[in-house]
């Protein structure tokens, strides 16, 4: 198969490329080298035998171009942040999902499977349960004086007593900011427009959100299969690398201290 992986210089996309060519596939990245996740252009880590094309997925010209010939997508290319540049979120990753439909159906492509990557954002804080009122609840924020007070617990919007959480079910969906929003609608485009115009679509929420938390938050909660995620992470990823570097050598002068102090 010819495969198209937007954001094939980024984290996941890149190791999507290495598989896709291991596995025998003829593989086209289309990635804009966005700053700061490329600091320096062209990552070292981008497989020599992957076609590479430099190029904006907001720009319908480019997909055009990345588009002929593929069989398959894979719609990486995202901006994820937490900035106030509200609309570029809905541009980068659900415009130009939209305009990858859009352009199948306008050219009549003989594309078999467009798949994109959602985010546990889309389910917000998830589930929790006010045990005084004996309801199900599904915070939104954190209250800021409460983080402030270094209070870390949501509160009963009703009671304002501490919530518990309980298990977030698939279907739960509470986006809490631009970027989950447009995650949202890429997820709910593949569903429809894949239904719509009669092609396969598929939709990664959980496992790769469940590697945004256990990079962040919760390292022993992790499933087999996202661990492999979080250890290539930490080889590629400079700011992990950088991070790892500043956690030893903090390491390192609390131990240099204590002895002095001793
Ligand atoms: N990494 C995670 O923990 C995580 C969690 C949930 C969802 N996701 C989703 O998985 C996908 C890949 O994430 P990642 O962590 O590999 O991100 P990344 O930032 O490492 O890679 C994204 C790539 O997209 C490229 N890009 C950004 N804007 C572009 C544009 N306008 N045109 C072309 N290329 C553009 C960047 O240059 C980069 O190479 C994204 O859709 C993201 O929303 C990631
Ligand atoms: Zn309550």
């Amino acid at each position: 198969m010819k495969v198209l992986v937007t954001g094939g210089a980024g984290f996941i996309g890149s190791h999507t490329v290495d598989r896709l060519i291991a596995d025998g596939h003829q593989v086209r990245i289309l990635d804009c080298l966005k700053k700061p996740v490329h600091l320096k252009g062209m990552p070292p880590w981008i497989n020599p035998e992957a076609e590479f094309i430099l190029g904006d997925v907001q720009i319908k010209a480019d997909l055009v171009k990345a588009l002929e010939g593929v069989d398959a997508v894979y719609h990486l290319a995202a901006y994820q942040d937490y900035l106030p540049d509200l609309s570029t979120f809905f541009h980068t990753n659900a415009v130009s999902t939209a305009m990858i439909y859009e352009i199948i159906v306008e050219k009549n492509l003989d594309i078999k499977k467009v798949i994109v990557a959602s985010s546990q954002f889309v389910q917000g804080e998830g589930q929790y349960h006010c045990p005084t009122c004996n309801t199900d609840t599904s915070p939104l924020m954190r209250v800021e004086s409460d983080l402030i007070n270094r209070d870390w617990e949501h509160r009963c919007k009703t009671c304002d007593t501490h919530i518990d959480w309980t298990w977030t079910t698939e279907e739960h969906v509470a986006p809490p900011n631009a970027y989950a929003l447009s995650k949202h609608s890429q997820e709910q485009q593949a569903i429809t427009f894949g239904e719509r115009y009669g092609f396969r679509r598929w939709h990664c929420g959980i496992p790769l959100s469940r590697v945004h938390d256990s990079l962040f938050i919760m390292p022993t909660a992790v499933p087999v299969e996202s661990s492999a995620l979080i250890i290539i992470s930490l080889k590629r990823q400079p700011s992990m690398r950088m991070a790892i570097r500043v956690a030893i050598s903090s390491i390192f002068m609390m131990w240099l201290m204590r002895i002095c102090w001793l």
